[in-house]
């Protein structure tokens, strides 16, 4: 396979949960046969978060960490913080220029999500979250990338992004932008300890970050199988969110597992404890790298400056050729 050059980006909106490693297992997979560009997403953040901006810079730092431990690696991948690389938001300005507003609002996320949020109290009818589909747009195209690894719900994303790239290049008669697909990766979906989704807010998450101790005692917290009092009462694991955490991080022993349950021959507090070994053993060299990482802060601010100086180059060059295009 060729080497393409691969974009993606998340919004840092605090720590990450074992839910993420899926995701970042894969661009880890990425990275090794491709050009990639990892970045934060601080400013996308801003559209939502942008009355209480108190932690962003430590969820950026924690994000940072997080992908470092999971096994991003900065000598392969350009990581950096999207606000470090300011030719995004002059793409994305000069980009408005030619987008017409109908299709930003009809972006199907839109308007469902000024009203939920809206609902919750929070007034997103910003300019700002109007044109978040125009600054992700603007973040892959100023690398033109041509493949972008993310999950389904951004697909309309990607295909706003691509009607813009269409655009720029009819109207200024230039192949510029090529068209990015979407890297769609099966990602296993864990759900929380209580069995809604995963999510650091419900706070049923487990994070990536979590001791051994603290493994051991969100599993104890587990949603089991209600009806199953005594330990020989025979016991229902399609019903069982500690049932699901085994069918990803113990699959070898899944069956027995499985039949042990149902013949009430193991109890949930055993069960509990084989499957907070299993994910511990996944979080170890996580945690290993976190330690040596904690003990180094001057290096993640390394990282992130080297990042944003490699991207800088790429964008630089992009946003030149786009003057050029619109007689800037
Ligand atoms: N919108 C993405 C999300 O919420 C984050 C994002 C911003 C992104 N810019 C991007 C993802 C560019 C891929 C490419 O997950
Ligand atoms: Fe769930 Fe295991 Fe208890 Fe069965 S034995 S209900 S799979 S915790």
């Amino acid at each position: 396979m060729a080497r393409e050059r691969i974009l993606s980006g998340m919004r840092p909106t605090g720590r990450l949960h074992i839910g993420h490693l899926s995701v970042i297992e894969n661009w880890v997979r990425l990275q090794e046969e491709h050009e990639c560009y990892y970045f934060i997403a601080d400013w996308h953040a801003l559209t939502t978060a942008y009355d209480d901006p108190s932690e962003l810079q430590e969820n950026i730092r924690s994000m940072l960490v997080d992908w470092l431990s999971a096994g991003l690696n900065p000598e392969r991948s350009t990581i950096f913080v999207q606000s470090h690389v300011k030719e995004h938001a002059e793409l994305h300005l000069l980009f408005s220029m030619i987008t017409p507003l109908s299709w930003l609002e009809r972006v199907p996320t839109y308007k469902d999500q000024v009203q939920q949020l809206g609902q919750e109290g929070k007034d997103i009818s910003t300019y700002g979250f109007l044109g978040y589909p125009l600054l992700q747009a603007a973040d892959i195209l100023i690398y033109r990338a041509s493949a972008v690894p993310v999950g389904e719900d951004q697909l309309p994303h990607l295909e706003f992004c691509r009607e813009v790239a269409r655009r720029f290049n009819h109207l200024y008669k230039v192949p510029l932008f090529p068209e990015p697909k979407a890297l769609l990766s099966r990602v296993a979906l864990l759900p929380g300890i209580d069995g809604r989704k995963m999510s650091k807010s419900y706070r049923n998450d487990i994070p990536l970050g979590a001791t051994p101790e603290e493994v051991r005692e969100k599993v104890r917290l587990m949603i089991t199988d209600p009806t199953r009092i005594h330990k020989s009462d025979p016991g229902h694991p399609e019903v069982c969110v500690v049932h699901t955490y085994h069918e990803i991080y113990n699959r070898e022993e899944i069956e027995e597992t499985r039949a042990s349950c149902r013949a009430g021959a193991i109890g949930c507090v055993a069960c509990k404890r084989r499957l907070a070994d299993r994910v511990n053993e996944v979080l170890e060299p996580l945690r290993e790298r976190r330690q040596r990482l904690l003990q180094r802060p001057e290096l993640l601010q390394d990282i992130l400056h080297a990042g944003a100086a490699r991207a800088r180059e790429v964008a630089g060059s992009t946003i030149a050729e786009v003057r050029a295009a619109m007689g800037v």
